[in-house]
């Protein structure tokens, strides 16, 4: 049977990309990594993109256009790469969905959202703001996508406790341990129901 074709967003180093790789290599997920989308042309995600042999676009965000003409140009591209599943994997951009693709977009957040997610609210900004609030226990969500930031029905999560000693890196190395076993086994759960 055809493997399904993924494409991945990303706006920086890519560390999920290379996990849902490893992933592959080792027989846990079977699916096509068919292209790498960058809003940025300067990330290491685009350098792993190469090293795996996956096909990349980069799609700059133009203010003046607005988000409809870049999620346009962002899923024409997928739409050329005859995707069937779109993960946002440490992707910074807000995108509006057309209507084919409700259902089949995916994010990873570091987060128990609704906790600490929507505007602002990623990467390390995300723990120093747990640590902040004195949270004693933290995680990340895997949700499909609507047309705002880390909003959309969860699919899954996965938590953590917040040590009394912890500092934004700890947090940080203990989530995105989580977000290794989430993010594959999300994408399974939705490919299992489409
Ligand atoms: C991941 O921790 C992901 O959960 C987070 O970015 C990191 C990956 O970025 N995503 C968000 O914060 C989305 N709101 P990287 O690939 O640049 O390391």
């Amino acid at each position: 049977m055809k493997r399904p074709r993924v494409a991945i967003l990303v706006s920086g180093t890519g560390r999920s990309l290379e996990n849902l790789a490893e992933r592959m290599a080792s027989g846990e997920l079977d699916i096509e990594l068919a292209l790498v989308l960058s809003d940025r042309p300067d990330v290491q995600a685009l350098e792993r993109a190469e090293r795996l042999g996956i096909p990349s676009a980069v799609v700059p965000y133009d203010k003046s256009a607005g988000v409809a003409a870049f999620s346009r140009n962002v899923f024409d591209a997928i739409d050329a790469h005859a995707c069937d599943l779109c993960v946002l994997a440490g992707f910074l951009r807000l995108i509006h969905l057309p209507d084919a693709w409700i259902g089949r977009v995916i994010n990873i957040h570091p987060s128990l959202l609704p906790a600490f997610g929507g505007t602002g609210f990623y990467g390390d900004r995300v723990h120093r703001a747990v640590l902040e609030a004195g949270a004693t226990e933290t995680g990340c969500t895997v949700h499909f996508v609507d047309n705002e930031y880390d909003s959309g029905p969860i699919i899954l999560q996965r938590r953590v406790p917040v040590e009394a000693d912890d500092d934004v890196q700890a947090v940080a190395r203990r989530v995105f341990e989580e977000e290794k076993v989430a993010l594959p086994e999300a994408i399974r759960r939705v490919l299992a129901g489409m």
